[in-house]
């Protein structure tokens, strides 16, 4: 795993934002998997300042996100979706129909998760997938459990998320409590994968994450098996690893 030790969340997130850009530059027709989340959005704002000055294109490129809240529309101002659009594809010059957030209001979820897992296999998986990880070491909505799910699935989500995730709804009850999030074999599948943290509510789920055991009690932990992940965090993100010695 190669780490980029960033002094604060805007270095860590204008690095990610290059690690992106420079993989459309060097496919223009890539695939990227795509996160939500307080993490990914300064990233997305570089992306959307390099596209204004002609510095980078999204004509070609296929986007897959890894989740979406159960029961919210797409035009609800929490849901995946229209975080996607209002951060990023509003913005940019991607082929609307060449995105895709699992539809979170459909009546047959089981279905939406068949065909999503189908539509990321008909890509050939994606090439570059953008992580944020939970406090709880949840990737996507992977959260902790006693086995890694593969497939995209429908989801409870832990009272740590829920809880997190309040801060962006009126109050706790409004938080959903189920999403659809890509599974473990799908992230697993793409041929790279670019983990971003920020912060030191993250410092542990990183250090478990990088340095743990292989276990779906740390979900992030799986990803010391995929041959080639980059962690973009800030300092305090990986404090716990650095105070433990390790290098990065
Ligand atoms: P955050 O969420 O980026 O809002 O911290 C990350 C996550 O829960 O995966």
């Amino acid at each position: 795993m190669k780490i980029y030790r960033e002094k604060d969340y805007d270095a860590m997130s204008r690095r990610a934002a290059e690690i992106i850009a420079a993989e459309i530059l060097h496919d223009p027709a890539c695939v990227l998997g795509l996160a939500t989340g307080s993490t990914p959005e300064g990233a997305y704002k570089y992306l959307v300042d390099w596209y204004g000055k002609g510095l980078l294109s999204f004509k070609d490129v296929l986007s897959v996100n890894l989740d979406e809240y159960v029961g919210l529309a797409p035009d609800h101002d929490q849901s995946y979706r229209y975080f996607m659009q209002s951060n990023l594809f509003d913005h940019v010059d991607i082929v609307p129909g060449n995105t895709r957030v699992p539809d979170g209001l459909s009546k047959d979820p089981g279905t939406v998760c068949k065909e999503y897992d189908a539509y990321i296999r008909s890509l050939g998986y994606v090439s570059l997938q953008l992580l944020g990880i939970g406090r709880n070491g949840h990737i996507g909505f992977n959260e902790p459990g006693d086995h890694f799910v593969k497939e995209t699935h429908v989801v409870d989500l832990t009272e740590s998320t829920i809880d997190a995730n309040a801060r962006f709804f009126a109050s706790r009850e409004d938080v959903p409590r189920q999403a659809i999030s890509m599974g473990i074999g799908a992230i697993m599948g793409a041929k790279k994968v670019l983990l971003c943290a920020s912060g030191e509510e993250k410092a542990e789920a990183i250090f478990n994450t990088v340095c743990g055991p292989i276990s779906p009690s740390c979900p992030g932990s799986i990803l010391q098996l995929h041959p080639n992940v980059v962690l973009v965090a800030d300092e305090t993100a990986l404090s716990k690893l650095t105070a433990a010695g390790v290098e990065v």
